[in-house]
């Protein structure tokens, strides 16, 4: 009851009902002395809620509420980063990054209905999660304090948390005795730490919960066609839905057939590589449907500076920058792109892959006329004659006025690269 605890009036935890959020209800209770409020983001983690709720209420909440941020979830942050193709080190697709602001921003919302003037979160003190859900909470609401106990509490573990929950008598599942940390929602399912710790050791078969493997999968193709509108899914195999249900829907298709595993060592935000297995079936269907979507509508240098753009885009959203300026700008910008980004992809479902099988849009950019190799009316092929003389006019002039050996190839490398003649060619003493 040290710290802060005369300031602190009302607290709203982001709850989960798992093991550290419930000792953080009961723990934050004991220190402050004041209400407590339990909010439980439905992010479609597939859980009972409704346990959830009876759950904090036995641990000692003072109020619950059950949010449902599945369709603001999906359409404001996850089909945006899916538009802007953010990928986190070229393999990640963010789903745990981009659902923190979300809830960020629910708990901000709840705490001002609430009178409340403190929020605090159940990340750890090692991870990325703390980063995002503080950043969100600055950028949105800077006048309420942010407690994050773990980084204040003695224990040290999980072990100490199950002792300290026994000794309190708050119940503890045989669930949150397993030995590493999941974070599921309706776009992904994360799994990181125990046997996972050992970058070399595979992943269990039987952690995942929302793909078969690829061995496993059918041997017979599954076929879909998504059809967007400006950029967003709006239709699956000829069905209008919305972003709840073709999310869903594709998650079922896609795990079915061993789509969207991946296992990577990541850089966190502070500093140490961490090694992460995650399975984003539907999701991974739609980056691909969107990507050749965009190969038919998008000009070439809109393309070019959409790719430049998603790096930057990938690690705002991995470092928790949602609500940054600069990450607003670039999202603007997504969004304008995606106005002629409307039409149909077909693809296959096999074994682990997805594969487009063919792309069709009202508004094409893409002309057989102009790409034929038959004979054509609208391409003058002399005039690429003095396009590429033109293009070529700086190397001339380099190679007229400093000489370029022929055999001089400056990329390649031993041991197949350069020979003793290249090395003089190139000048170097052999
Ligand atoms: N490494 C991923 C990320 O930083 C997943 C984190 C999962 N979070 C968790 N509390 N298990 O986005």
């Amino acid at each position: 009851m040290e710290q802060n605890s005369g300031s602190i009036k009302k607290i709203v935890l982001a709850y989960s009902g798992g093991l550290d959020t419930s000792v953080m209800l009961y723990w934050l209770k004991e220190k402050y002395q004041c209400p407590v409020m339990a909010m439980v983001a439905d992010v479609g983690q597939s859980e009972d809620l409704e346990a959830i709720e009876k759950k904090a209420y036995e641990t000692g909440a003072d109020q619950v509420v059950i949010s449902d941020l599945r369709e603001s979830f999906i359409r404001d942050f996850v089909f945006p980063a899916m538009q802007a193709h953010a990928l986190y080190e070229g393999e990640y697709l963010l789903g745990t990054a981009l659902a923190r602001p979300v809830i960020a921003v629910e708990q901000i919302n709840q705490a001002r209905d609430w009178g409340s003037n403190a929020v605090a979160h159940g990340a750890t003190g090692k991870g990325n999660d703390q980063v995002r859900f503080e950043l969100t909470f600055q950028a949105l609401a800077p006048e309420l304090k942010i407690l994050a106990p773990w980084r204040m509490w003695k224990f040290q573990g999980r072990s100490d948390l199950i002792e300290y929950a026994q000794s309190k008598g708050i119940s503890v599942t045989s669930s949150e005795e397993k030995p590493y940390s999941i974070d599921q929602n309706i776009m992904h399912t994360s799994y990181e730490g125990g046997v996972l710790e050992d970058p070399w050791q595979s992943p269990p078969e039987d952690i995942f919960l929302r793909t078969v493997s690829p061995q496993q999968a059918p041997d017979s193709v599954t076929q879909v066609e998504i059809e967007f509108e400006e950029g967003l899914p709006v239709r699956l195999n000829n069905e209008q839905m919305g972003p709840v249900e073709i999310l869903q829907q594709l998650n079922r298709l896609a795990g079915a057939n061993g789509v969207g595993r991946v296992d990577l060592v990541e850089n966190r935000m502070v500093g140490m590589k961490s090694r992460g297995v995650y399975e984003t079936p539907g999701l991974t269907v739609l980056y691909k449907a969107h990507s050749a979507l965009e190969s038919l509508t998008l000009d070439r240098q809109v393309q070019r500076l959409k790719a430049e753009l998603a790096l930057q885009i990938s690690e705002l959203i991995y470092y928790g920058f949602w609500f940054a300026p600069e990450m607003q700008l670039l999202l603007q910008l997504v969004k304008n792109s995606q106005e002629h980004v409307t039409g149909k992809v077909r693809m296959d479902l096999y074994k682990g892959n997805c594969t487009v099988l063919g792309r069709s849009s009202p508004y094409s950019l893409y002309d057989p006329s102009y790409a034929t190799f038959e004979a054509d009316q609208v391409y003058q092929q002399s005039d690429a004659e003095g396009f590429i003389r033109l293009q070529g006019l700086r190397l001339k002039i380099a190679s007229l006025l400093r000489g370029r050996p022929v055999s001089a190839v400056p990329g390649a490398q031993e041991p197949y690269g350069e020979s003793e003649k290249d090395e003089k060619a190139l000048g170097r003493s052999v």
